[in-house]
C-alpha cells in the first residue's frame, strides 16, 4: 500500500449477523456474507481494486455451541481472501474477535473480555492498516484473554497454536486449576460445618453419603431440618440453585458432579444412592455387571447364525 503513488482504492465487505441461530436461520445468516462477498469479486473483475477487505470473525476458527452458520459465513471469506489474494490486488480477510466500543458485539452484550480481549476501536483500525500492509491474506486479529477461565477451551480446537502461546496457555490453565482447587477446597470447608438434622427415616439412621447430600442442601438453601424424602423443589431448590448444590457436592466427592442430575434425583435419598451407584462405581471402575458390548454382538450376528 505505501508503495502506491495515490491514494489506494479498495471496498469491504462488512455486512453480517452474528447471533445463534435456529437451523431455520441458517442461510439468513450464511447469505449476506457469500451474497456481499461473492458480488464484490463479480463486479469488480474487470477494473480490480487495490484492496478488498473481508470482515470476517473468531468464529472462522474458533466457533462456539451453534454458530456453524456463522463460522462457515466467515470461513467462506477467509477462503476467498486465500485464494483471491496477489501483492497487486490484495484480499484480505480479517478474523476479528469482538469490538468492545461499536459494532453487533456491543448490540448484543458480548463485548467485554471473554477468552480474548475486546478490541478498542484504535486497535481495530491500526490493525485494518497493518493487515492491508503486510502479505497475508487471512490474519486473527485478537489477544488470549490470560487470565479469563474461558481460556481454556482454546486446546480443545484443532488449531495449532504458536510455542509461546501455548506455553502462556499451560501457565494459565495450571493456575486456573489452582484456584479451582482453592475454591473447591473452601466450597468444602464451608459445607462441611454446615449444621442440619436430617428426618425422614423412621429408625433415624442415615448413610455418610445421606449426611453429606443433607449437608450440601442445607448449606444452599440454609434449612436447618430436611426430609431425606422432601422433593428439592419443595424445598426452595431451582436451576440455578441446583449449580450451587451441584458445585457443593462435586468438591465433597473430589469429582465432578453433573448438576443436570438434580433434575431427575431430586431427594436426599435419591441422590445419595446415585452418587453411591454411579460416582463411586465410576471410581471404583465397576461396569454394572453387564455385557456393554451385548447389542454390539447382537448386531454383528450374522443371519443364520
Ligand atoms: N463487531 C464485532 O465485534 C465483530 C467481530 C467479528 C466479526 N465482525 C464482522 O464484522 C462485520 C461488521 O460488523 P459490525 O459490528 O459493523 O456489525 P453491525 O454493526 O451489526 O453491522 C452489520 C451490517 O450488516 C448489514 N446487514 C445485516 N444483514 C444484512 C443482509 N442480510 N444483507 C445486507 N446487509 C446486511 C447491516 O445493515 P443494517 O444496518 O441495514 O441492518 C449492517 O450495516 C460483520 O460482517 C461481522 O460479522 C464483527
Amino acid at each position: 500500500m505505501k508503495a502506491l503513488k495515490r491514494s489506494p482504492r479498495g471496498s469491504s465487505t462488512a455486512a453480517g449477523i452474528g447471533a445463534y441461530r435456529e437451523a431455520a436461520g441458517f442461510t439468513a445468516v450464511l447469505r449476506p456474507k457469500l451474497r456481499g462477498a461473492f458480488l464484490l469479486h463479480h463486479l469488480t473483475r474487470d477494473d480490480r481494486p487495490d484492496f478488498i477487505l473481508h470482515m470476517s470473525s473468531v468464529a472462522a476458527v474458533f466457533p462456539a455451541l451453534g454458530q456453524a452458520d456463522y463460522a462457515a459465513a466467515n470461513y467462506y471469506l477467509d477462503h476467498l481472501a486465500r485464494a483471491l489474494d496477489t501483492p497487486e490486488h490484495r484480499v484480505v480477510s480479517v478474523q476479528w474477535v469482538a469490538w468492545r466500543e461499536v459494532g453487533m458485539a456491543v448490540a448484543a452484550g458480548v463485548n467485554e473480555d471473554l477468552a480474548f480481549r475486546s478490541l478498542r476501536t484504535r486497535d481495530g483500525l491500526g490493525l485494518i492498516d497493518a493487515a492491508l500492509c503486510g502479505g497475508r491474506p487471512v490474519l486473527f486479529a485478537g489477544e488470549i484473554n490470560y487470565d479469563s477461565d474461558l481460556m481454556s477451551v482454546l486446546p480443545t480446537y484443532d488449531v495449532a497454536l504458536s510455542a509461546n502461546i501455548e506455553d502462556k496457555i499451560t501457565t494459565g490453565l495450571a493456575a486456573l486449576a489452582e484456584r479451582t482447587k482453592q475454591n473447591l477446597a473452601r466450597v468444602r470447608e464451608a459445607v462441611e460445618s454446615t449444621e442440619v438434622r436430617l428426618t425422614g427415616q423412621p429408625d433415624g439412621e442415615y448413610t455418610d453419603t445421606e449426611r453429606m447430600v443433607g449437608r450440601c442442601l442445607a448449606h444452599a438453601l440454609g434449612h436447618p431440618e430436611i426430609d431425606v424424602h422432601a422433593d428439592f423443589r419443595d424445598l426452595g431448590a431451582d436451576s440455578i440453585m441446583a449449580l450451587t448444590i451441584g458445585n457443593s457436592i462435586s468438591s465433597c466427592i473430589g469429582r465432578q458432579f453433573d448438576a443436570v442430575d438434580l433434575m431427575s434425583e431430586r431427594t436426599v435419598v435419591a441422590v445419595a444412592r446415585l452418587i453411591e451407584t454411579k460416582y463411586d462405581a465410576d471410581v471404583r471402575g465397576d461396569d454394572g455387571g453387564g455385557d456393554d458390548d451385548a447389542w454390539l454382538d447382537e448386531l454383528l450376528t450374522m443371519p443364520g447364525e
